[in-house]
């Protein structure tokens, strides 16, 4: 994009920073790790817009009590972790309905074949066709695009599976650019932590709902030791020697423990006498001393709805004047408007 066409899309002032999180639980290790961390420390240097992604959601959450449940949820585990609503905007993705009207607008550029190559819709489509597959699930990456591009966002933090949809996203909007002949959106980019890009879960595989071995730290601490304590390991006896380099606690443990802490466990496992158990009740600990200052701050504002949706409704106030200005840009490129 030309420095001219720079000035065509919103003023320059700090860059901005977007990104957005399904209300399909409480989030986990991966999540936090992931996404939520790195969206929160951007606030420092970004613009940074945040929000619950409950269109999205819909998808597959049949439960309005859990959907509604679930963003609220998300929305003190943000401010919880630090998220600053005087600096940052937090809001739900519903309270910008003209998301789906950029949906609409995007869907008609975007190629069949496109969206046939998501990484998400061919996963589903190979579990089978008696897993039936709504048009929202086929669809998804261009209301995600909408999501990105209704914001002129600069930087997109995502996890690593998120990749191809920010890039889907750049390949939409470069095809509504060149249909309607001008720099009407703006291209994002992908921001993925690599130090962090995959959290193992609790059987090994990468952490993820869909596999359900999932850790979420801001349990109450019975419940988080529990899901530890569920950890697979092999099944090497107390006074063996154990590899460190291939263990799941281990590898979780180095996010939380100091290097020293790391080198002594490690230490352990080499020498034998020392058991998974013990092992697990240290990453326990490790894990627990993290986070419990955060749990606190969560477990304060979790049941003050009144308060979260106050933090809500001023994050969609926020934004909305940028809403407006691109999809008048986008109204007017398309012909739908003077
Ligand atoms: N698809 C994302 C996920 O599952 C959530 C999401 C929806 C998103 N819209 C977005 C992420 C826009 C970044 C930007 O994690």
């Amino acid at each position: 994009m030309t420095s001219e066409n720079e000035a065509k899309l919103t003023p320059k002032g700090p860059r901005r920073s977007l990104s957005g999180i399904k209300p399909t639980g409480f989030p986990h290790l991966g999540n936090y790790l992931g996404m939520i961390r790195p969206a929160i420390d951007l606030q420092e240097d970004y613009e940074a817009f945040y929000f619950v992604a409950d269109y999205h959601a819909l998808t597959s959450v049949r439960d309005p009590q859990a959907l509604r449940d679930s963003v609220y949820q998300i929305t003190a585990y943000f401010l919880a972790f630090g998220l600053d609503p005087a600096r940052a905007a937090f809001f739900r993705q519903s309270d910008i309905p003209e998301v789906t009207e950029l949906t609409w607008l995007l869907s008609c550029v975007t190629h069949m074949g496109l969206l046939e190559r998501a990484h998400a819709y061919k996963a589903a489509k190979d579990q089978g066709i008696e897993k039936e597959i709504n048009h929202g699930v086929f669809t998804y990456p261009v209301l995600m695009a909408s999501d990105i591009l209704i914001y002129d966002s600069e930087v997109v933090p995502v996890g690593a599976d998120q990749i191809q949809h920010i890039e889907m996203t750049r390949d939409m909007a470069q095809k509504f650019n060149a249909a309607f002949g001008g720099d009407f959106l703006r291209l994002p980019e992908a921001r993925v932590r690599e130090d962090v890009a995959t959290v193992p879960g609790i059987d090994g595989r990468k952490m993820s709902k869909s596999y359900g071995n999932i850790i979420e730290p801001l349990l109450p601490p019975k419940k988080l030791r529990k899901q530890i304590m569920k950890i697979e390991t092999d099944s090497k006896g107390l006074d063996e020697p154990k590899d460190p380099s291939t263990c799941t606690v281990v590898t979780l443990y180095k996010l939380f423990a100091s290097k020293e802490e790391v080198a002594e466990m490690e230490e352990n496992y080499r020498r034998g006498g020392y058991g998974y158990g013990h092992a697990k009740q240290a990453l326990f600990e490790a894990m627990d001393a993290h986070f419990s200052p955060f749990r606190e701050k969560y477990e304060a504002i979790i049941d003050d709805r009144d308060y979260l949706d106050q933090i809500l409704d001023e994050g969609a106030e926020k934004v909305r004047p940028i809403v407006e200005d691109v999809m008048a840009r986008v109204r007017r490129a398309t012909g739908l408007r003077r």
